[in-house]
């Protein structure tokens, strides 16, 4: 199988949250709202409290740079659950004036029903063909920042969709740190417990490298660190274009 190549890559120390941040504005239609699975946030990356004693309500943190971009094609966020796809899709949308689309909450919102009673319900299989039927659709959509369910690369049908429909940013992450920045698993139904985390993760990450245009290692960064880390790759790649 072709591996696509790693155009890009961004390492780093810290720990993306998930579901903080916020979305583009000019959202779409069909574009979600904030606030994924109830809208809690889920993690203690540095966008939140952050390892120099600053949080949120620091009084001393500066208000990052927003600069008005156009996105050329679509860009999809893949990693596993806790990476923080999610959380740096929205906060880089924000930084650039661009939409953002939770795939997971699309389906949600497309299902009339959360992800986990998807998968209580109907099955594994069931949730899968809602998830390739969406990929498909933003693949063919006005370009948006769309962070991607954990197991969007399970198939190989994404696989090539991933590949062939825009620009891959795999976000990657240790289970064990994901798993710390999540917190209600019980909105996971496949993340297990620390050992079937770290398997599932192991046995992703050929999949996730597969379809990734540029990697950026989440360990230990934080959320508005890591959608600069994106953006900087984005340009670099041809992929955004800042407006002023
Ligand atoms: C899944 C990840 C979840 C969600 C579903 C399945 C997976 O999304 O799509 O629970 O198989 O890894 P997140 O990665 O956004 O948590």
């Amino acid at each position: 199988m072709a591996g696509k190549k790693n155009a890009a890559s961004a390492g780093g120390q810290g720990g993306a949250a998930r579901d903080g941040g916020a979305q583009g504005s000019g959202r779409p239609a069909n574009a979600v709202p904030s606030g994924k699975r109830g809208g809690a946030s889920g993690g203690q990356g540095a966008g939140h409290s952050n390892s120099h004693g600053r949080g949120r309500q620091g009084a001393h943190r500066r208000k990052p740079e927003r600069v008005p971009c156009r996105l050329e094609r679509p860009v999809f966020f893949v990693g596993f659950m806790g990476a923080g796809k999610t959380s740096v899709s929205r906060r880089l949308a924000r930084l650039c004036g661009i939409s953002s689309i939770d795939m997971d909450s699309y389906i949600e919102r497309r299902d009339g029903r959360r992800i986990r009673d998807i998968f209580a319900e109907d099955g594994e299989g069931f949730f899968r063909d809602l998830e390739t039927q969406v990929l498909r659709e933003l693949t063919q959509a006005e370009p948006a920042l769309v962070s991607c369910g954990g197991g969007v690369v399970l198939r190989p049908e994404n696989r090539e969709l991933l590949r062939e429909g825009g620009f891959t940013v795999f976000l990657k992450v240790e289970a064990d740190e994901a798993k710390s920045r999540i917190s209600d698993p019980s909105t996971r139904p496949l993340l297990g417990d620390a050992e079937a985390a770290r398997k599932t993760n192991a046995e992703r990450l050929p999949l996730y490298e597969e379809v990734a245009d540029a990697t950026v290692d989440t360990s230990g960064r934080g959320v508005t660190a890591l959608a600069f880390a994106v953006r900087s790759i984005l340009e670099r790649e041809g992929v955004l274009w800042r407006l002023k």
